[in-house]
C-alpha cells in the first residue's frame, strides 16, 4: 500500500507565509525565471501533467494555446468553485496552502505572458476565501505578487467570491459570473484560451493543477515522472466518502490500487457491511461495481473500467443504502443547479425528479422505469453544456444494476435494505 503523501498538502491547517517559506515556499520561482515562457510551456506538456477539474485535459497543451501576441489582455483564471457532491479536495489547498496556488498561477502567468490572474472561489468556501485574500496579501507584501517579482515579471491576483452556483464551476458561465453577468455556459468555440475572460486569451486552470506546477519546477521531471504511469503521472488528491470509516483527502501517487485504497488507506467499511458500488469521480461519473474496483487508480483505468476519474472524488455505498433513493437525491442537485438556458436539462430534470417523488412516496407506475431510460437518452448528447449528462449517469446505472429496488418501490415499499 502507498502512504499518503504530504507535497500539494500542507502538514497543517495554518497556511502562514513563514511557515510556507520555511518548508521550502516559492523556491519555484528560482526554476521558472531562469526558463524562458515556451520552456516552462514544453516542461507542463512534457510533465503529462492533466487537469485536475474534471476533464483531465493536457495542461501543457492547454497553456500552448494561447496567442503569444494579443491585442487584448490575458488572463489566468483559477477555477476554485468546487461544488460537485462528493468533491472537497481544492478546500484543502485553499485553506490550508494557499502560497501554494499562488506559485502555480503565477508560474502560468509567466509561461503564457499575463500579468493578471483571478482565484474564483465559491461562496460557501469562505474560510479559503479570507485565507486567499489573506495569503495574496503576504504574498504581495514580499514581492511574491506584484509589479516586479523577481525583478522580472509583473502579476498579481484578485480573489472573487462567486455566490455559490455548481452551473459557475463550468469554465465558461464562470467567466460571464466573473464579468458580473448571470453565471451560464458560453457557446464553444472560442474557447477560452481564444477568447477568454473580458475577450482576452484565458487559461482556467483547476486548484490542484495550478499547484502541481511549483512541485514539478523545483523537483524536476524525473521526480513528477517517478508517480504513475505514462498519460497517468503525479502525485494526486483523492477525497473519499460515503461508507468508509476513514473519510478524507489523501494525497497519493497515481496508479495506487483502487481496492486498497478503499478497504485499507481510508479504513474499510463500516463493519458488518458490504460493499455495493463505487462512484469513482464525482456525483457524475458512472457507478463501478465491487467487482470492477480491483485495478489501479489512475484515469485510463477507470475509463477502461466504463467510468471516469473525473475530479476524484470516491463515494463509497454500502448495501445500509436504497439505490432509488441514492438516484432521487442526486437528481434533485442537478435539477436545482440546472441553469435553466436549455430545455432538456432544465424540463428533463424537473421531470425526472417529479418520477422520483412519485417512487418514494409509494405512487411509482412499471411505465416509469423505461420512462426515466428513455428520458436519460433524450438528455445525453443533447444540452447546451455538460451538466445534464452528468446527472444521468446515476439514474442510468442505478436502473441498470439495481432493477429490483425500483421495482420494490413500484411494489409500495421501499427497497428491503438493511438500515
Ligand atoms: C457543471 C460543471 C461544473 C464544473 N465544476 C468545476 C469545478 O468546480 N472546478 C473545476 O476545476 N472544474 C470544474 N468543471 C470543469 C471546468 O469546466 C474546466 O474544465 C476546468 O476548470 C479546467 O481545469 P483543468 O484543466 O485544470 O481541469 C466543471 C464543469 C462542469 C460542466
Ligand atoms: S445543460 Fe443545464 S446547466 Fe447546462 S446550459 Fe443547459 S440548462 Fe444550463
Amino acid at each position: 500500500m502507498s502512504e499518503p503523501m504530504k507535497t500539494l498538502l500542507a502538514p497543517d491547517r495554518n497556511p502562514s507565509l513563514e511557515k510556507y517559506l520555511a518548508r521550502g515556499g516559492y523556491a519555484s520561482y528560482q526554476e521558472l525565471f531562469k526558463k524562458s515562457p515556451k520552456e516552462v510551456v514544453d516542461m507542463v506538456s512534457t510533465s503529462g501533467l492533466r487537469g485536475r477539474g474534471g476533464a483531465g485535459f493536457p495542461t501543457g497543451r492547454k497553456w500552448s494555446f494561447i496567442p503569444e501576441k494579443s491585442q487584448r489582455p490575458k488572463y489566468v483564471v483559477c477555477n476554485a468553485d468546487e461544488g460537485e457532491p462528493g468533491t472537497f479536495k481544492d478546500r484543502e489547498i485553499l485553506e490550508g496552502n494557499p502560497h501554494l496556488l499562488i506559485e502555480g498561477m503565477v508560474a502560468c502567468g509567466y509561461a503564457i505572458g499575463s500579468n493578471q490572474g483571478y482565484i474564483y472561489i465559491r461562496g460557501e468556501f469562505y474560510a479559503g476565501y479570507l485565507r486567499c485574500v489573506e495569503a495574496v496579501k503576504e504574498a504581495r507584501a514580499k514581492g511574491y505578487l506584484g509589479q516586479s517579482i523577481n525583478g522580472k515579471f509583473a502579476f498579481d491576483i484578485i480573489v472573487h467570491r462567486g455566490a455559490g452556483a455548481y452551473i459557475c464551476g463550468e469554465e465558461t458561465a464562470l467567466l460571464d459570473s466573473l464579468e458580473g453577468e448571470r453565471g451560464q455556459p458560453r457557446l464553444k468555440p472560442p474557447f477560452p484560451a481564444v477568447e477568454g475572460l473580458f475577450r482576452g486569451p484565458t487559461v482556467v486552470n483547476n486548484v490542484e493543477t495550478f499547484a502541481s506546477v511549483p512541485l514539478l519546477l523545483i523537483n524536476g521531471l524525473d521526480w513528477y515522472k517517478s508517480f504513475g504511469s505514462p498519460n497517468n503521472y503525479g502525485p494526486k488528491l483523492f477525497a473519499i466518502s460515503g461508507n468508509v470509516t476513514k473519510p478524507g483527502v489523501y494525497e497519493l501517487p497515481m496508479g495506487i490500487s483502487f481496492k486498497d485504497f478503499i478497504y485499507k488507506t481510508a479504513g474499510g467499511l463500516p463493519k458488518g457491511r458490504t460493499l455495493k458500488a463505487v462512484i469513482p469521480g464525482g456525483s457524475s461519473t458512472s457507478l463501478l461495481l465491487p467487482k470492477q474496483i480491483d485495478i489501479p487508480l489512475d484515469y485510463d483505468s477507470i475509463a477502461k473500467a466504463g467510468s471516469s476519474l473525473g475530479s476524484a472524488a470516491i463515494i463509497v455505498i454500502d448495501d445500509s443504502n436504497c439505490m432509488v433513493m441514492t438516484a432521487k437525491i442526486l437528481t434533485e442537485f442537478y435539477h436545482h443547479e440546472s441553469c435553466g438556458k436549455c430545455t432538456p436539462c432544465r424540463e428533463g430534470l424537473s421531470w425526472i425528479e417529479q418520477i422520483y417523488h412519485r417512487l418514494e412516496s409509494g405512487q411509482g407506475k412499471a411505465s416509469d422505469i423505461p420512462l426515466l431510460l428513455d428520458l436519460c437518452d433524450q438528455i445525453v448528447g443533447n444540452t447546451f453544456c455538460p451538466l445534464a449528462d452528468g446527472a444521468v449517469p446515476i439514474i442510468h446505472d442505478t436502473i441498470i444494476h439495481f432493477r429490483s429496488e425500483y421495482e420494490a418501490h413500484i411494489a409500495g415499499k421501499c427497497c428491503e435494505q438493511k438500515h
